[in-house]
């Protein structure tokens, strides 16, 4: 699924100035153990739910394979971390870091994500707007 989020700007909670929190989806259409992807800002995220209701979103881009598919990844968990491992070669991702559990020189980008009432939201950080 992907979806176009309309962007609304608000005042970051830590006081760092303006945070562009863009709209995803409602919450009730994400599917536990599955991501979707959106486009923010140029740049293509995925964002997933996982069972116990935790939201993250990571970039979509595989780093291994040069393809946009990390949201069709499969969710699961590494000695208690919730990860997500590519469906192309299988490497594993730390989804609230975005670091290769497989290889640590590698790490995807990470993006705040918040529930704002049934609304999902992510928030890129200037350095990935394109
Ligand atoms: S564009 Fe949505 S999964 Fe590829």
């Amino acid at each position: 699924m992907t979806t176009t989020p309309e962007a609304t700007i608000t005042r970051d909670p830590a006081g760092r100035g303006t945070a562009r929190w863009s709209d995803i989806c409602s919450y009730a259409d994400l599917i536990p153990e599955r991501g979707v992807c959106a486009m923010v800002d140029g740049v293509q995220v995925a964002v997933f739910r996982v069972y116990d209701g935790a939201l993250y979103a990571l970039s979509n881009l595989d780093p291994f394979s040069g393809a946009y598919v990390l949201s069709r990844g499969i969710l699961g968990t590494r000695d208690g971390t919730p990860t997500v491992a590519s469906p192309m070669y299988k490497q594993v991702f730390d989804l609230r870091t975005g670091a290769c559990l497989d290889d640590p020189r590698v790490a995807l980008p990470a993006f705040p994500v918040r529930r704002a009432g049934d609304r999902v939201e992510v928030a890129l950080t200037d350095e990935h707007r394109q």
